[in-house]
């Protein structure tokens, strides 16, 4: 009955994203992509307590990117060590669901049953987060300022650290970083649809996005 009711709403949110200006497309394309996750996370299995250990040996499938123990050494590939339990899982429904678009791993994510996603979670949230460079040159001090002046601490918290399904960014790979950010710019990357990054992004330049990386990579 549920399901049938949200079929229904995908439906007519489908009907109303026909082709419009820009604005228009991108709240259709959140709104479509709500109704994705919504309709996966209705679909899933009741929740069982998460086993750290069985999301370890599902790992095994994912160091050849994102490297042992979650520290990745792949360009434009990030560490998931450390991450929130519920931010890992949310990427990957989000993978899985297709709101959130990656050659790579939407096949990975396709194949995943949503214990597996529960017990990946786990594991990568008990692992410790990647060692941040460190560096002290002019660019440290506009990416403190831009960071402070666009509320970055507020959601992702006050040494970066994530929370809940808010993305942990100290230490995380400076190339990934300034990826994910131009991708939310752009807006090939849409994700929640809470649309809260692509809001934080809209007024930032490329330059701008480029210190930001910089100044997350070398938070401890
Ligand atoms: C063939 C390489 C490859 C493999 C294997 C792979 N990944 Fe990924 N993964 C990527 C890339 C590349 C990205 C970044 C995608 C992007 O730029 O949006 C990514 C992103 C992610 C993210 C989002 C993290 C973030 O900070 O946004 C999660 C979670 C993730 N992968 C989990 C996994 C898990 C769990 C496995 C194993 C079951 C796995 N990946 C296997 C390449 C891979
Ligand atoms: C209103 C809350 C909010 C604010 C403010 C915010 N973020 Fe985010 N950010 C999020 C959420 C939520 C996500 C996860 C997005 C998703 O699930 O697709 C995220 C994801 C990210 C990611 C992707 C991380 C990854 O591993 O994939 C980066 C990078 C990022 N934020 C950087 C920033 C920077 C830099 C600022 C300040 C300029 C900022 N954020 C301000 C909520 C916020």
């Amino acid at each position: 009955m549920l399901s049938l009711q949200l079929s229904q709403t995908a439906s007519r949110a489908a009907m109303r994203c026909l082709p419009g200006d820009g604005q228009k497309r991108r709240q259709c394309a959140i709104l479509l992509a709500t109704v994705a996750i919504v309709t996966t996370l209705v679909a899933s299995t009741p929740a069982r307590a998460a086993d750290p250990a069985a999301g370890k040996a599902l790992s095994e499938s994912c160091t050849g990117c994102h490297g042992g123990d979650g520290i990745s050494e792949t360009p434009k590939t990030p560490s998931l060590a450390g991450q929130p339990d519920e931010f890992t899982q949310w990427q990957l429904i989000y993978f899985r669901s297709g709101a959130r678009k990656d050659q790579a791993m939407q096949p990975i994510a396709e194949s995943l049953e949503a214990n597996d996603i529960r017990n990946l979670g786990a594991y990568f949230a008990s692992l410790p987060p990647p060692a941040a460079p460190s560096a002290q040159d002019p660019r440290v001090d506009a990416g403190a300022k831009l960071a402070a002046e666009h509320r970055c601490p507020f959601c992702h918290g006050e040494h970066y650290e994530g929370n809940k399904a808010v993305a942990r960014l100290a230490g995380q790979r400076e190339d990934y970083l300034y990826k994910a950010l131009s991708d939310f710019k752009s807006g090939a990357r849409v994700g929640s649809g809470v649309a809260s990054m692509a809001d934080v992004v809209y007024s930032l330049q490329d330059d701008d996005l480029k210190l930001l990386a910089h100044y997350m990579a070398i938070q401890p």
